[in-house]
């Protein structure tokens, strides 16, 4: 604000100055005393500070509007592609314990993404990269099909023991389970990140894995590389041939960039993006 009443004189000054310039050659060609220039010198100053003062003060209030109006409309769309997904999901958030979408978990139209791509491919094994609603959602409609199992990653105990106290609320203990998988000093090529702790004996148990969820661990500010990355370099070996990697948040940079390095890394892959608030990327191997 400061800033902009400094300029506003600044200007005009520069206005003044100009209109004493214009009077003072009138001055001198004698159409008018020299006296008369510091009044006409003023009163320019004014109207010039007047009129950039207006000016300024209607863009700070355009910008401003502008603004609210954004994330207005971002919100907006966040919860009608939130709804939707709800809509969608009918009968497996009928008993869901937790808030849907938005903040930390995927989104209701990303999940009734990930629902569509489990009820018509049935993937016997599933391993899912960061617990929460998303547990619930897969353990429902595993348990309803009858078959298969999920193992789902969390590398904070306490969020990890969360999903586990809603598995069992939801009675699903038999065919989900949630291990705590601290994130450990990995490197990959010439870099460094933190990766799952994933005990052995859980993926051993799991098998060949059929839908990979990459939806963890959290990016940390001020890391430039995409925490995820690890997920497909170190776990493409125990995909099944025809497994469904379903990774989240791919409207991110970091995520889709991630994506790219991925696929130029190994070509045997066909990706498709999905336009959901978060923005979905489906993987699955060329035939
Ligand atoms: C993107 S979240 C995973 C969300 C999960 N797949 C879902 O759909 O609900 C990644 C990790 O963030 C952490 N997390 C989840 N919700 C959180 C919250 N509300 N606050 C802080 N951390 C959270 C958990 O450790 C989780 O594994």
């Amino acid at each position: 604000m400061e800033k902009h009443i400094v300029k506003s004189l600044a200007l005009g000054s520069a206005a003044g100055l100009a209109g004493g310039g214009i009077t003072a050659l009138g001055a001198s060609l004698g159409f008018t005393t020299f006296s008369a220039i510091w009044p006409a010198l003023a009163i320019c100053a004014v109207i010039g500070a007047l009129v950039h003062n207006a000016k300024q003060s209607s863009t700070d209030l355009m910008d401003n509007r502008t603004h609210t109006l954004r994330k207005r409309l971002e919100r907006v769309r966040r919860d009608v592609g939130d709804i939707h997904g709800l809509v969608r999901l009918g009968p497996y958030t009928q008993d869901l314990p937790l808030p849907m979408g938005g903040g930390w978990a995927l989104t209701g139209d990303s999940a009734a993404l990930l629902a569509r791509e489990v009820l018509t491919r049935r993937p016997g094994t599933i391993l899912e990269l960061g617990s929460g609603v998303s547990t619930l959602i897969l353990g429902q409609i595993v348990k309803r099909g009858g078959q298969g199992h999920v193992l789902s990653v969390d590398h904070d105990p306490g969020w990890a023991s969360q999903t586990r106290r809603y598995v069992e609320f939801l009675g699903l203990d038999d065919v989900v389970t949630v291990v705590d998988a601290p994130l450990k000093a990995l490197s990959l090529g010439n870099q460094a990140f933190n990766w799952y702790d994933i005990p052995q004996s859980e993926l051993d148990k799991l098998g060949a894995i059929d839908l990979l969820l990459v939806d963890g661990p959290p990016q940390s500010q001020g890391i430039s590389q995409a925490a995820r990355y690890p997920a497909f370099p170190v776990l493409r070996q125990r995909l099944s041939h025809n497994a469904l990697v379903f990774v989240d948040d791919a409207h991110r940079s970091m995520e889709s960039n991630m994506i790219r390095q991925w696929m130029a890394e190994d070509p045997g892959w066909n990706e498709q993006w999905f336009d959901t608030v978060d923005g979905v990327c489906l993987l699955t191997r060329k035939s």
